[in-house]
């Protein structure tokens, strides 16, 4: 392909190696990373732009959208595709991908780490001995995985790696999503707050968007009880955040392992002030091995639409081929 008929792309920002690599060869390539003037470079570049690479640091809106008359296709760079009006893409011809499957694996370890550095409090224990305190007495004993009961919010592609690694642990594991997963021999509850009342650990692992928005909310809170710990490694949307803040200070759960917050980067002081809590900077698959794998994703998707073939993993809202109107 000469370097003339190459089609436009808009990078919203920094990317892993092999995304920044591999575009350069099939597209010309509008880094938006690189602009003095954000919108004045969009308003420029968006008229010519085909094809957007992006991940979760930017919106791509309608609005986004609607400026860029000849798109066709949005890759995203990451499972959760919330950042990324699908519905609207779809509703105009352009399609969007995500990266799934490839990353089961490490947030599901992530997740099982997470929660059982929660109950144990391994971060903590480890400062402790680093300050030298370990010299004057032990550290104290710790919360257990052994008398609990595991409720899994989302029994999707993830939900059920981290059920399969929890088996290990010889804990019951109960579920809730909207419709009962296939092929799981978890019970699954239809209503989120029965499963709560029935559980001493949520694990919510469900997507973000409106749907989905502060599910885990100060009603569930209160049923998953004093005894409760909640892991969130979905999005910050799904938990009302400031009621959790509230049912953590006033013991109405016990603990929570957090790796995803409502405004991120910003994580509220008050939960970084607490003892009771393990906070994560959005690192489930965060290792160079599976970001490279969704990064490769996200470049088979563009170089399939590029040659004219169809994309790898489109999302359900832009389902391959179109749906006649
Ligand atoms: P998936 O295979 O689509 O599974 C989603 C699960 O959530 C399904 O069981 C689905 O079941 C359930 N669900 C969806 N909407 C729901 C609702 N409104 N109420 C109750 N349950 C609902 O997705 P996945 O690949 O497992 O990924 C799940 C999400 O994890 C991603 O979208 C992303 O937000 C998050 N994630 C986070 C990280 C991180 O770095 N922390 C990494 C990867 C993924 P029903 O449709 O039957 O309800
Ligand atoms: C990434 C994620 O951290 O896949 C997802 O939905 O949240 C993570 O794997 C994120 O997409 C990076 O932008």
């Amino acid at each position: 392909m000469a370097a003339t008929e190459r089609p436009d792309l808009l990078l919203t920002g920094k990317m892993v190696p092999v995304i920044e690599e591999s575009v350069d060869k099939l597209f010309t390539v509008h880094r938006l990373a690189n602009a003095k003037d954000r919108d004045a470079f969009l308003a420029e570049v968006s008229p010519r732009i085909r094809a957007i690479a992006t991940g979760g640091q930017f919106a791509v809106t309608a609005a986004t959208m609607e400026k860029m008359p000849k798109l066709e296709i949005v890759s995203n760079f990451g499972v959760g595709y919330d950042s990324v009006d699908a519905k609207w893409a779809g509703g105009h011809g352009i399609v969007v991908t995500n990266t799934p499957d490839v990353l089961n694996d490490e947030v599901a370890d992530t997740t099982v780490a997470l929660l059982l550095n929660t109950l144990r409090e391994l971060p903590e224990a480890e400062k402790y001995l680093r300050a030298g305190k370990w010299l004057e007495k032990p550290y104290p004993l710790t919360n257990t995985l052994r008398d609990r009961t595991i409720g899994i919010v989302g029994m999707g592609r993830i939900g059920k790696t981290i059920a399969k690694r929890l088996e290990g642990f010889d804990r019951p594991i109960v579920y809730h999503s909207r419709k009962p997963a296939a092929d799981v021999p978890y019970k699954h509850y239809p209503d989120l707050v029965t499963m709560a009342k029935d559980v001493d650990v949520l694990i919510a692992i469900v997507p973000g968007g409106p749907a989905t928005k502060n599910m885990i909310s100060a009603e569930v809170l209160k049923a998953l009880g004093p005894n409760g710990v909640l892991i969130n490694v979905a999005r910050g949307s799904v938990v009302d955040e400031p009621a959790l803040i509230e049912a953590l200070q006033n013991k109405t759960i016990l603990a929570a392992g957090l790796d995803v917050f409502a405004q991120e980067p910003k994580v509220p002081q008050a939960l970084i002030d607490m003892k009771n809590v393990v906070l994560l900077p959005h690192v489930a698959s965060a290792t160079d091995w599976t970001r490279n794998a969704m990064g490769q994703l996200v470049v088979d998707n563009l170089a399939a639409w590029a040659a004219g073939k169809d994309p790898i993993t489109p999302v359900v809202e832009t389902p391959w081929p179109p749906k006649k109107k």
